[in-house]
């Protein structure tokens, strides 16, 4: 017989508790790690080849989703399509341009002609093509960011979020940017793009949630891709940074996995319009000062 669970509340509101924490206790009985499991979903990655789509895509596989893969360059794609396959996953890696929208019709419907439907959608594919003063900033400069990192991201979950409206839910993930929170030095578009790409997730969220479409963000700091090469590989600014983040280094593609998989998944069930900060602590570190204290100098 199931023993008495005691609240510390009397009468009706004793056994609405009691009721509770037996269903509780059912939840608990089930693996907790069963709520990371995203087995028989289908994913659509952007930006699928290379860095963080291709960690991220590699990690939904392997925790048991299907993936269709894009970017412009399909001979990569194919790479990350084939380490998909090995690990017993169906890929579907399919070339497209995400700034140009007949493209992103293109990608969905060839999706859905082979997975018929989309599960989960990480807009990921990013650019940032000049670095330098506002002033200095073209035209073109402006509608290559903003064309990919924002009306890409909008127009692909427009057309994404009207299936998962239909199919009764699914989950979009953002990449941003911590320079969408604070403005990246020299980077003032692309922080303006960034900081667009929060405001769209939390706009998504707002009006997706009555149709069960869970809409979240990543922020990472900088990661080790080709994107970010210009600023690892420069001695000084790699230094700096690393002496202005709480874990004193930059982080690797596949640090950025983990909280996608808990966005993607039933773990994160409650959560939506947030945008994760995955920054080793740079968006708060104190670092610097702390060696100063702790040598006296
Ligand atoms: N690395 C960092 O430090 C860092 C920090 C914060 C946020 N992020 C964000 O993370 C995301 C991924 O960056 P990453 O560092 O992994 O970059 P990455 O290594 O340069 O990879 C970028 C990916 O996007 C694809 N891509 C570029 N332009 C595209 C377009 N017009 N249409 C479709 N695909 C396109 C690239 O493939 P093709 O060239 O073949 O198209 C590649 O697969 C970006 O949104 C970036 O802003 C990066």
């Amino acid at each position: 017989m199931e023993p008495e669970v005691s609240s510390g509340l009397e009468g009706g509101c004793h056994l609405a508790m009691n009721d509770y924490l037996k269903g509780d206790k059912m939840a608990a009985r089930s693996s907790v790690l069963d709520r990371f499991s995203i087995s028989g979903k289908v994913a659509l990655v952007t930006g699928a080849s290379r860095g963080i789509g291709r960690a991220i895509a590699l990690g939904l596989a392997e925790a048991g989703a299907d993936v269709a893969l894009t970017s412009r360059k399909l001979p990569d794609l194919e790479a990350v399509a084939q380490e998909i396959s090995q690990m017993g996953r169906k890929a579907l890696p399919v070339s497209a341009n995400v700034r140009h929208l007949p493209e992103i019709d293109n990608l969905v419907k060839r999706t859905v002609d082979e997975f018929g439907h989309i599960d989960i959608l990480v807009n990921n594919a990013g650019t940032n093509p000049v670095f330098g003063s506002v002033f200095d900033f073209d035209e073109r400069a402006w509608d290559v960011t903003l064309g990919l990192n924002l009306r890409g991201y909008f127009f692909l979950s427009q057309a994404v979020g009207k299936l998962m409206r239909d199919e009764a839910g699914g989950n979009i993930i953002n990449i941003a940017s911590e320079d969408g929170i604070r403005p990246g030095i020299g980077a003032g578009i692309y922080s303006i793009s960034k900081a667009g790409v929060i405001m769209l997730t939390e706009v998504l969220a707002q009006e997706w949630g009555q149709y069960n479409v869970r809409v979240n963000a990543i922020a990472p700091g900088l990661v080790r891709t080709r994107f970010s090469e210009a600023l690892w590989s420069n001695p000084a600014i790699r230094e700096r940074t690393e002496d202005s983040t709480a874990l004193g280094r930059l982080a690797e593609p596949e640090e950025i996995v983990g909280a996608a998989l808990f966005l993607a998944s039933e773990a994160s069930s409650y959560m939506t319009g947030q945008t994760i900060v995955l920054d080793g602590g740079h968006f708060c570190s104190v670092r610097t000062l702390l060696s100063t204290i702790s040598t006296g100098k």
